[in-house]
C-alpha cells in the first residue's frame, strides 16, 4: 500500500462503513481500513443493508455501497439520500460498466462509481480521494481560513514539470477545495499557463511590472484572467524580440495586490529568475522545488534550498520529485538524502494522461483519480488543510431544499 495512513485524531469523526457483495472486495476493504480507518464497519451486504445500518447508526463520513445485485442501480441508491447525512461521501460500486450511469451518479452527488473487480490500489485511491474532498472532518470547518497565502513552484532544471505541478496544484486548491486562487506564470515569454487553460494571455504585463505605480484596480481587472469561479490566471506571451528588463519590485507589488483579493497566490517561478524575485521567495508560505531524479536536479535543488535559507525565507520548502519512473539515473534514496529538504511527493510519469489533458483542461480535471493527481492532492491538502466550499455529499442539494 503506497499512501500514508490517514491522520485520524480522536474526535475528527473520520469513519467508514461499507456494504459489499463479494468476499474478495470485502477482504481488500478490510486491509485498507485496517491501515486508514481502524474501527470501520465492513460487511457483506447490499444497498438494502446500508439502508438498515443508516436507520440505526450515525451517518459515517464515508459510505461504500455495492450495487452488484441491483437491476436498477441508480434507482436503488435513491432511498439512501433520505437516510444519510448530506456531508457523507458515498462511493457506489457495481458490475455495470456504463459511462451514462457513472455520470448519473456523479451528477447526483455520489463521490465515485467504481466498476468491479477492483484492485486494492484502486479502492484505496478512490477512498482517499473521496475523503480528501470530504467536508465533514473536524479540521475542515472553514472558519480559520488563511487569506492571501503564497506558494512558489520552481523547477530545479528545465522541463522537469514545474509548470505542470503549479497548474494542477492551483486547480486542486481552487476547484476541489474551494479556495480563491490566482495562478501567476512569471515566465512572461515562454510560459504555458494560459495556453494550458485555453485562455488569451494578459496584455500589458511587462509595462506594468516595470512601473509598479501603474498597478491599479483597472490593470488588475484587465490582467487577471478568470478560468473558473475560483481560479484566475495571470500569464503573458510577450514578444520574444523584447528585452524584458524586469526588476523585482513590480512582481512584489503584483503579489501584494493579489494577496489582497485571493486566498492563495500560486507563483510559477522560472528558475533563472530566482535572483530577481527573492522577496517573493522569502514571503512564500510554501516553496515547492520540482526536480527529476538526476545528479543535476539534486545539485540545483540543494542550491535553491540554500538560496531560500540565505535570504531568510521562513516558509516551508520541500522537493517534489516528478517523472519518477522515467529517470532511472539516480536512486531515489540517494537523491532524498542529498537534497537537504523534505520530499513532499513523488509524481509518476503519466505521458498518456498528460497528453489527453492538453485541451484547456488540466490533469487534475481529466484524470482526478490518477496517481499523479492523487499524490499532488496530498501536497495541496498539506498546505491548505481546510476546505472552503467543499463538494457536497449524496443528494445534499435535494436535502438542502
Ligand atoms: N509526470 C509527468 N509525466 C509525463 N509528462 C510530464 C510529467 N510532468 C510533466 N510532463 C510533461 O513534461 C513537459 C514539461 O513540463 P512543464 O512545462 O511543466 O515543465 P517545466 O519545468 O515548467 O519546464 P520549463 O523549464 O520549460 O518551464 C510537458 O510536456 C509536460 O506535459
Ligand atoms: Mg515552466
Amino acid at each position: 500500500m503506497s499512501a500514508p495512513a490517514l491522520d485520524i485524531r480522536p474526535g475528527s469523526g473520520v469513519s467508514l462503513a461499507a456494504f459489499v457483495g463479494d468476499d474478495d472486495t470485502a477482504a481488500k476493504l478490510k486491509n485498507i481500513a485496517n491501515f486508514h480507518w481502524p474501527g470501520a464497519v465492513i460487511d457483506r451486504g447490499s444497498c438494502h443493508d446500508a439502508g438498515s445500518y443508516l436507520k440505526s447508526s450515525p451517518s459515517p463520513d464515508l459510505l461504500v455501497v455495492d450495487l452488484d445485485q441491483s437491476e436498477n442501480p441508480f434507482e436503488d441508491l435513491q432511498p439512501l439520500a433520505e437516510l444519510c447525512d448530506p456531508s457523507t461521501q458515498v462511493i457506489a460500486m457495481g458490475v455495470v460498466n456504463d459511462l451514462a450511469l457513472y455520470k448519473q451518479f456523479i451528477n447526483a452527488g455520489v463521490a465515485d462509481y467504481l466498476v468491479k473487480p477492483l484492485s486494492e490500489e484502486d479502492l484505496e485511491t478512490a477512498l482517499l480521494a473521496a475523503t480528501f474532498s470530504d467536508s465533514s472532518s473536524g479540521e475542515q470547518s472553514g472558519n480559520a481560513e488563511p487569506t492571501g497565502k503564497l506558494v512558489v513552484t520552481v523547477g530545479s532544471r528545465g522541463g522537469v514539470g514545474a509548470s505542470t505541478v503549479a497548474l494542477n496544484g492551483a486547480w486542486l486548491l481552487a476547484e476541489e477545495m474551494g479556495h480563491r486562487v490566482a495562478l501567476v506564470d512569471l515566465d512572461l515569454q515562454f510560459g504555458t499557463a494560459a495556453l494550458s487553460l485555453d485562455l488569451v494571455p494578459s496584455s500589458g504585463m511587462i509595462e506594468t511590472l516595470r512601473q509598479p505605480d501603474r498597478m491599479d484596480s483597472l490593470f488588475m481587472s484587465s490582467a487577471v484572467l478568470p478560468k473558473t469561479e475560483h481560479l484566475s490566471v495571470l500569464a503573458a506571451e510577450e514578444d520574444l524580440a523584447r528585452q524584458l528588463d524586469l526588476h523585482g519590485d513590480g512582481v512584489g507589488r503584483l503579489v501584494e495586490e493579489l494577496r489582497g483579493s485571493f486566498d492563495w497566490v500560486w507563483i510559477d517561478l522560472p528558475r533563472s529568475l530566482c535572483h530577481l524575485h527573492t522577496s517573493v521567495l522569502r514571503d512564500a508560505t510554501n516553496v515547492h522545488v520540482v526536480s527529476d531524479l538526476t545528479l543535476a536536479g539534486m545539485r540545483d535543488t540543494m542550491r535553491i534550498v540554500n538560496l531560500f535559507s540565505n535570504i531568510g525565507g521562513d516558509g516551508e520548502i520541500g522537493v517534489i520529485i516528478n517523472h519518477a519512473r522515467r529517470n532511472k539515473g539516480m536512486p531515489r534514496g540517494e537523491f532524498t538524502r542529498g537534497v537537504g529538504c523534505k520530499v513532499l511527493a513523488t509524481l509518476p510519469d503519466e505521458p498518456k494522461a498528460l497528453q489527453a489533458a492538453t485541451v484547456g483542461k488540466p490533469l487534475a480535471q481529466t484524470s482526478a483519480r490518477g496517481k499523479f493527481v492523487t499524490e499532488l492532492r496530498k501536497v495541496a491538502i498539506d498546505i491548505a488543510p481546510t476546505v472552503k466550499e467543499p463538494r457536497r455529499g449524496l443528494f445534499s442539494s435535494r436535502k438542502a431544499k
